[in-house]
């Protein structure tokens, strides 16, 4: 038995409504903090619905569904915004905004609350409130977030949940994981100072070059020999740019990448090991070392209560078999903010389909919206019964 039992046939009535809003926001996806549009086709479908939406931040909307008695509050999150890359998706409604896609699938997460919102307000019977939060900026740094935390819309939410759909999951899957779910995905730069000079006379220069070289493999140890096994920390270079011509040494080497952890110590320790590594080495060669490094969101960490709630909701509506304990991803996900101040979980939902997100043939699949608005009822639901 699941809670909104009752509330499946009113949300199979939405079906055509909400593909038809998923297609709407296909078709004209917006960059991040640039989400106007799709801010004014939020506010105008809530507004339709007899709601009192407000705009948060620049490009956010926020309303609360209140029920017929007293209770605990609760906040459901869906990211609105799209990236910067073509659409290939062979579909008719195909982005018409050149350069820009919903290939994360946040175009099927906005419709989903959206079908939420107009589910809970044909439906009152519940104890407490839900804040629901459409909300910008997830693709690109510093995330929306933290602004959305600074516009006090939550501040009355005791609980958070969010959802995403997942290509690589089979379609209707849940999957979550109590603990660490995403890494924290933060950036380095490394420049190295030498002493350029003519490349038949590598004694008269400090190659930075071969510094590079030294370094890229010397970085590797730090997460094979430094970390315990159990924990995952992932560390890649990704650029190299020396020189300009063959028979000059340059003057200076620069290298950047991605370091990524699902624990906060961790997050803290291990740039400053690769600091002093890439200052010693350089320092050995007798070159000078730069390194400096970009945050990116913090590790996503579920609540293990509030995950179990999300996972006995999917058991509820899925069952057994399709409600899945998942192994963290590398990837990351402004949603941490949110865990970093209060309890709450994030969680797949699987579509099957055959693209990656974040390639120009995403699409994400309608026939998955009836089940996520479901998905987060239900979640809504149980929270407040408990
Ligand atoms: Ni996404």
């Amino acid at each position: 038995m699941a809670f909104s039992d009752a509330l499946h046939p009113y949300i199979a009535t939405l079906r055509e409504e909400i593909i038809a809003l998923r297609q709407d926001l296909h078709q004209h996806p917006e960059l991040s903090f640039q989400e106007f549009r799709t801010q004014q086709l939020i506010m105008d479908y809530l507004q339709s619905l007899g709601l009192k939406p407000r705009k948060i931040t620049k490009t956010g909307v926020t309303v609360t569904l209140v029920g017929d008695r007293k209770g605990p509050t609760v906040a459901l999150r869906a990211d609105i915004d799209a990236l910067p890359m073509p659409d290939e998706s062979d579909v008719p409604y195909a982005s018409i905004n050149p350069g820009v896609c919903h290939a994360c699938g946040h175009d099927a997460h906005t419709a989903i609350l959206l079908g939420v919102a107009n589910t809970f307000c044909q439906h009152r019977d519940f104890a407490g409130e839900i804040i629901l939060i459409f909300q910008p900026s997830e693709e690109q740094l510093p995330g929306g977030a933290p602004s959305v935390l600074e516009s006090g819309a939550l501040e009355q939410a005791e609980a958070i949940f969010g959802l995403h759909v997942w290509q690589s999951l089979p379609f209707g899957v849940f999957a979550t994981h109590e603990g660490a779910l995403m890494a924290s995905p933060d950036d380095f730069t490394i420049t190295l100072h030498g002493k350029g000079g003519h490349a038949s006379m590598p004694y008269d220069t400090i190659d930075p070059i071969i510094v590079a070289a030294t370094i890229v493999q010397s970085l590797q140890t730090l997460i094979s020999r430094t970390i315990r096994t159990e924990d995952a920390a992932v560390l890649s270079v990704t650029k190299i740019h020396a020189g300009t011509a063959m028979n000059v040494i340059p003057e200076v080497a620069t290298l950047a990448g991605t370091l990524r952890t699902l624990d906060p110590v961790l997050r803290e320790r291990l740039p400053k090991q690769m600091q002093t590594m890439v200052e010693h080495i350089a320092s050995s060669y007798g070159a000078r070392a730069e390194f400096t490094l970009t945050k990116g969101y913090p590790a996503l960490i579920n609540d293990p209560l509030m995950a179990t709630i999300a996972t006995n909701a999917a058991t509820a509506l899925f069952g057994e078999q399709r409600t899945w304990q998942t192994q963290p991803s590398m990837g990351g996900e402004d949603f941490a903010f949110y865990l970093e101040k209060m309890p709450g979980a994030f969680f797949f939902l699987g579509m099957g389909t055959e693209y990656a997100h974040h390639h120009p043939k995403f699409n994400a699949d309608d026939a998955i919206l009836e089940q996520g608005i479901q998905l987060m009822c239900e979640v809504a639901l149980q929270f407040l019964a408990k």
